[in-house]
């Protein structure tokens, strides 16, 4: 791979690349990338051996394969390059055609053709650190005994209330099948009820959790809410850890330790990618007015997290913090916050992390009212130990409980927020027969790429976005 040859090791051995050609110089210099680093290695070509022909099918995009001496390099920019004395083309790549030309391309134009851009700078680099994300998040986990759990991506239960859902069914739009009273028969349909995509694997984690103690899922996730946002994907990927034996706190260290572990692995295998983002991010914000720009950049924003402890504080002292703020005084939030009891906007969780504590915040015990069902309930009777950690620039990452474990005290939260009892019998199980304290919370990977890449929105982060409107590719 490209990436070992140009570490120089190898210098003096004939070597053998393939890869797609980005730029070609001079009838001479070919820029080649085979997508293992954001370098290219330069193939220096003879092109006396070569007809114009030849010489003409290498363009941006062509796929090649060389065989040359890795040797050092006399020109500028590169330590080594490949002595060519065997090129073939593997694929032709039209130059009239071709939509990537060696220029800059906006965003909005590269998520037009996602099948494309990964080819580029910016999408090699972005989606080398989701691998990278991706990987240490795995290895975290396995190194502290968890169990990787496969929750199921179909289901029939609708308990978790996270967002509307997705129906997934078999009967034929065209001719629905009706009961008596009118209604879809599902006892038609291929499950023999009605089923959805998942919002969220925890319920069958906390199944799994009451026998191996410590387990994590790590899938996609559906949410059919209709947020044309920055920060919201129909179809994102979550990390789900729970654990027994444990409460809100160790949850909320748990979840600052594997924050602050994948950024680390990041920095510690990504840097020239990271280099490059920060670059990128840089040039970005001078469009921008001075006010509106990142404060740090972006390595030194990573940097930041790993040497700062989350600032901790409950639901109720945010609120307090919020109150006294100019913003909510001079109702410069969209939405005034009126007292206790409200549910926070992103502003209001931007405003505290960004303008007031200008850290990672982990806001602890909620109403109960605009939390779910199954977080367990302070002794107050009015909080329950929620846990939500918000971050600069994103908002929430992460948003996690501990569970009510008291059979009687859970079902009647699931009376009072109308959660079908009869149908999560399954669920109510564990609060049965061996309950235990426990907890968990779920990560948005989607969130956390964004982050660690300094990128604006979400669709530039996952391979192939699903937002309202498009499933495209
Ligand atoms: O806060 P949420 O809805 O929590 C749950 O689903 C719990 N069952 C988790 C648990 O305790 N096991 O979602 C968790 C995280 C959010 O903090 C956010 O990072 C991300 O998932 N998320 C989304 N990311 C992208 N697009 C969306 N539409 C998202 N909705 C939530
Ligand atoms: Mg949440």
């Amino acid at each position: 791979m490209i990436k070992e040859l140009l570490t120089g090791n190898r210098i003096g051995e004939t070597v053998k690349v393939n890869g797609w050609a980005r730029t070609f110089r001079n009838n001479q210099f070919i820029a080649l990338n085979d997508g293992s680093t954001i370098n290219n290695i330069q193939l220096v070509i003879d092109f006396n051996e070569y007809d114009d022909k030849t010489l003409k099918r290498i363009n941006p995009g062509t796929a090649i394969s060389a065989t040359g001496e890795l040797v050092e390099s006399l020109g500028k920019g590169q330590k080594v390059e490949i002595k060519v004395n065997k090129l073939v083309i593997l694929g032709d790549s039209d130059p009239e055609k071709y939509p990537l030309q060696p220029k800059k391309h906006s965003l909005e134009f590269l998520r037009e053709i996602a099948h494309l851009r990964f080819r580029t700078n910016t999408f090699g680099a972005i989606f080398r650190v989701r691998n990278s994300l991706s990987f240490a998040i795995h290895k975290f986990f396995n190194d502290r005994g968890f169990v990787y759990m496969h929750t199921p991506i179909i289901t029939a239960s609708d308990a978790e209330g996270a967002g509307e859902m997705f129906k997934v069914t078999t009967l034929n739009l065209n001719d629905v099948p009706k009961t008596e009273d009118g209604q879809v028969d599902y006892k038609q349909d291929f499950f023999e009820k009605a089923t959805n995509l998942t919002v969220s694997g925890q319920l069958e984690a906390e199944l799994g959790a009451m026998a191996f103690s410590k387990v994590y899922t790590f899938g996609p996730t559906f949410r059919a809410e209709n947020s044309n946002t920055s920060r919201h994907l129909a179809e994102f990927w979550m990390i789900e850890p729970e654990i027994a034996f444990a409460d809100i706190v160790d949850d909320m260290n748990l979840a600052e330790e594997l924050l602050k572990y994948t950024i680390k692995y990041t920095l510690e295998h990504n840097m020239e990618d990271l280099e490059f983002l920060e670059q990128r991010l840089l040039q970005e914000e001078k469009q921008k007015p001075q006010n509106q720009r990142s404060e740090m950049a972006l390595i030194e924003k990573l940097n930041f997290i790993l040497d700062n402890d989350f600032e901790r504080l409950t639901y109720t002292e945010a609120i307090e913090v919020l109150m006294r703020s100019k913003q909510n005084k001079k109702k410069k939030f969209k939405y005034v916050i009126e007292g206790w009891g409200a549910d926070l906007q992103s502003e209001h969780e931007r405003y505290l992390v960004e303008k007031h504590f200008k850290k990672p915040v982990i806001l602890t015990d909620y109403p109960k009212d605009i939390k779910a069902f199954y977080m367990k309930m302070n002794e107050d009777g009015k909080t329950v130990r929620a846990m939500d950690i918000l971050f600069p620039g994103i908002g929430e990452i992460v948003g996690g409980s501990q569970r009510e474990e008291k059979l009687d005290i859970l079902l009647d939260r699931m009376n009072e927020m109308d959660v079908p009892a009869d149908e999560m019998q399954w669920y109510l199980d564990t609060r049965r027969f061996g309950s235990a304290e426990h907890a968990g919370f779920g990560l948005g990977f989607e969130r956390l790429v964004l982050f660690v890449t300094g990128m604006s929105n979400i669709r530039d982060v996952i391979p192939f976005p699903r937002y309202p409107g498009s499933a495209k590719f």
